[in-house]
């Protein structure tokens, strides 16, 4: 059975959620019944598949400007309630050894993977704590965790925000909200899509309060 917008109660932002693993999670979480908000640079493309898995609302802003991360979920608050449920999908991964990665891929990868969840994680959860519970799902990456050559700022970024993610959830369990990773192996979108299975183990992360690790396929 599907609610109304006005009956739903869950609202879930899903960062990076205009293409590949963020698309796939919102569209599941849409399908759910979740209030859900794609969020992405590309508004264009982010209302493209907002209306195309059935989302409620479609926004631009760039995970590594503090300011566009608040005003974007002063936007999400006011235009469909407290965000109880946040995604960090967004990404970025430029591949090379480290002595030809340019200063400006080392800190843009950085700013992306690792600060922008870490600025979308400090403002939902002052939301979170107000209405005592949420759940916050960072993808990582299993790069992060075993490593790989031409990867070294990646995998440090994702493994950056496993440590971050731990913390976190060790900061905000007593307030009832649970901070967990997922960390695929690599996913190809145009042949995996219909992969149901791997979507849900994503959107099982936010009803198991563990930290799951996802082997390579
Ligand atoms: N695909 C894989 O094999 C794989 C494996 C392991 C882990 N991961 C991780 O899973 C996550 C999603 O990967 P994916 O393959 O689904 O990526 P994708 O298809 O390239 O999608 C990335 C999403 O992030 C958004 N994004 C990128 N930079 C952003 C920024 N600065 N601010 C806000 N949004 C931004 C993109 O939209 P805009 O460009 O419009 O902003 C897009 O919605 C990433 O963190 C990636 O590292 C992927």
């Amino acid at each position: 059975m599907c609610l109304r917008l006005e009956e739903m109660t869950k609202v879930c932002a899903v960062f990076g959620g205009s293409k590949g693993i963020g698309k796939a999670v919102a569209k599941l979480l849409a399908q759910r019944d979740y209030k859900v908000a794609i969020i992405s640079r590309n508004l264009d493309v982010a209302k493209a598949t907002a209306n195309e898995i059935g989302a409620h609302l479609a926004l631009s802003c760039d995970v590594t400007k503090e300011q566009e991360v608040q005003s974007t979920f002063k936007d999400v608050v006011k235009r469909m309630g407290h965000v109880n449920y946040l995604v960090n999908a967004a990404g970025i991964n430029k591949n090379a050894l480290l002595l030809r990665t340019t200063s400006e891929d080392i800190l843009s990868q950085l700013s992306v993977n690792l600060i922008g969840p870490i600025q979308t994680c400090k403002v939902a959860i002052k939301g979170m704590i107000q209405q005592q519970g949420g759940a916050i799902v960072n993808i990582g990456s299993i790069v992060g965790n075993k490593g790989n050559s031409g990867q070294s700022i990646y995998s440090a970024s994702k493994e950056g925000l496993v440590g971050f993610s731990k913390s976190l959830a060790k900061e905000v369990a007593k307030k009832n909200i649970r901070v967990n990773v997922v960390a695929p192996g690599e996913i190809f979108f145009v042949k995996y899509l219909c992969s149901v299975w791997r979507v849900r183990l994503l959107f099982s992360a936010f009803c198991c309060g563990f930290y799951l690790v996802i082997k390579p396929f």
